[in-house]
């Protein structure tokens, strides 16, 4: 059996349940890719999968290896796929509930893979399909966006976040950004139009007759973002259903996003990047070695931008 060095969770628990050891190197079906993992991104979702926090909401088994991003390199192809060769340089969000990207190898449905972002290398390309294609489903799938609507976007400068800034800013939206003073100035530069600190004013103090909220928070934000909303707005939370009573109440709309791998999406989104309409921040870069750290990076909630695992 050929090995890798892999991250591999195999009891729910804090930051030392990501062990670092040689697991089976993953074999394909027809309709896979092998892709040797340069980099791979560390989200909210790899710590709240490690806590066992979805246990009971994903059908997963343990041991898994976490980490759902991921930037690389084809070394595999399986028998019927078609539209992709070893050496291509491809990027995306895999499936949640399989082995994900925290280790040398990762085997895909070929169908959900894009070809990365030229003009950026892997740690950054890395970065982008799950929080980029979560801000995209959020704000054009399930929220409808358009030209000339007001969007109010909660923890604008997170991962999600600084990715639905750039987006609604890019689709000709008026666009209101939480965050705290630190990272007003990076707001502004994506394209905000506003940026409300949270840690001094309430924001719904400052803002009405918004289109549509999106909502990475929950709890008190989303009790809160309710009033700012026009009536027929739309609320998108990133987590889970929004409550019903509340959004008929105002008159509004409450929907949940769940993210799903696109390569259609990650295509579009890898032009932006090329042509320079979007970017993606990776503020820290640590190597596999280092998962347990990252997961406490990810876990204060404050991190701006990405956090990416270098492997190769
Ligand atoms: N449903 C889905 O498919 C899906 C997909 C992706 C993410 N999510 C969820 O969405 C949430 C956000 O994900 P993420 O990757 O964007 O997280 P993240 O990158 O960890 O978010 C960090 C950001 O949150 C900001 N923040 C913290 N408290 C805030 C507050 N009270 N008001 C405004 N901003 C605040 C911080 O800015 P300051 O430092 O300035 O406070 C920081 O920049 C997570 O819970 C994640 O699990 C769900």
């Amino acid at each position: 059996m050929e090995t890798m060095k892999a991250i591999r969770i195999h009891k729910y628990g804090g930051p030392d349940a990501l062990v670092l050891e040689d697991a089976p190197r993953p074999g394909i079906t027809d309709d896979e890719v092998l892709v040797k993992v340069y980099a791979a991104a560390v989200n909210p979702i790899d710590w709240k999968v490690r806590a066992g926090y979805l246990e009971d909401m994903l059908p997963i088994k343990l041991p898994i290896i976490p980490g759902w991003d991921f930037s690389g390199v084809v070394e595999e192809t399986g028998s019927s796929v078609a539209d992709l060769n070893p050496g291509d340089e491809v990027y995306a969000l895999s499936d949640i509930t399989r082995d994900g990207s925290c280790a040398e190898y990762i085997a895909v449905k070929a169908g959900i893979v894009a070809m990365k972002p030229r003009s950026v290398d892997h740690i950054q390309a890395a970065s982008v399909p799950l929080a980029g294609l979560t801000a995209w489903q959020a704000l054009f799938d399930m929220g409808g966006l358009e030209k000339g609507q007001r969007v109010l976007v909660h923890a604008a400068a997170g991962g999600v976040g600084s990715f639905a800034v750039q987006f609604a800013q890019n689709r000709g939206a008026y666009v209101i950004g939480t965050a705290s003073a630190k990272n007003r100035d990076y707001l502004l530069e994506l394209g905000a139009d506003e940026v409300i600190d949270y840690s001094v004013t309430p924001f719904e103090d400052e803002v009405a007759d918004v289109d549509l909220v999106l909502d990475t928070m929950s709890g008190e934000v989303q009790d809160r973002s309710w009033k700012v909303l026009r009536k027929g707005g739309i609320l998108v939370s990133a987590l889970g259903p929004p409550d019903a009573e509340k959004a008929k109440e105002h008159g509004a709309r409450g929907v949940p996003v769940f993210v799903q791998p696109d390569s259609a999406q990650l295509a579009e989104i890898a032009r932006l990047i090329d042509d320079g309409t979007v970017r993606t921040n990776v503020t820290e870069v640590l190597s596999l070695e280092e998962a347990g750290r990252a997961h406490e990076l990810s876990e204060t909630h404050h991190v701006r931008g990405k956090i990416v695992l270098k492997i190769i």
